[in-house]
């Protein structure tokens, strides 16, 4: 397995593997075409030997304004069906924080349903704390709790 830098080429691997896994509440084709194009430092993907795409991460910049200065968000990670269980997501994560580090960026956030039990124990091995629960946040009853991370 290999973690490197979305190229176009990618794209339409991530548009699908995002439409298998969530259908109408997928990342619209067009955000992540945009995300590719204004963070292209920000944008991970995990490949196999045959450069079959098995993963994907996704930072964003935090708004200094509202957000502590030299932050970010971690906006998507999501690793195929077939491919989970073997490391992909940590090595995904863990190369995106590692990428943030040396772009000066110290401190990562996220949010994540609290009933995703995989993915909270994922971020919490790799240091993510959970700060607060946002009640309601994507809905009635659809809370979200909000995790931090911060290089040590
Ligand atoms: C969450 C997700 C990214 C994990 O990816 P993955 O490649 O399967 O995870 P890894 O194999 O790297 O596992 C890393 C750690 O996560 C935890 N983990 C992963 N799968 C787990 C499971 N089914 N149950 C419990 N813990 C699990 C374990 O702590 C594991 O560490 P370990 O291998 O030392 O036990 C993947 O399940 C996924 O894509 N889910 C759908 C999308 C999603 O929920 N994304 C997160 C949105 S915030």
């Amino acid at each position: 397995m290999m973690i490197r830098s979305a190229a176009p080429a990618d794209m339409p691997a991530l548009f699908d593997l995002e439409a298998q896994t969530y259908g109408s509440e997928a990342y619209p084709s067009l955000f992540l075409h945009q995300a590719l194009l204004q963070w292209p430092d920000l944008l991970y993907v995990a490949c196999n030997e045959q450069n079959e795409i098995l993963g994907y991460a996704l930072f964003a910049p935090a708004a200094p304004k509202v957000n502590t200065p030299n932050s970010a968000w971690l906006m998507s990670l999501l690793v195929s069906p077939q491919a989970r269980g073997q490391g992909v997501g940590k090595a995904l994560t863990t190369f995106g924080l590692q990428h943030l580090v040396e772009q000066g960026i110290v401190q990562c956030m996220l949010t994540v349903a609290p009933d995703n039990a995989s993915a909270i124990q994922l971020y919490q091995k790799l240091g993510f704390n959970t700060e607060v629960t946002i009640a309601h946040a994507l809905g009635h009853n659809e809370h979200r709790l909000l995790l931090k991370w911060q290089h040590a």
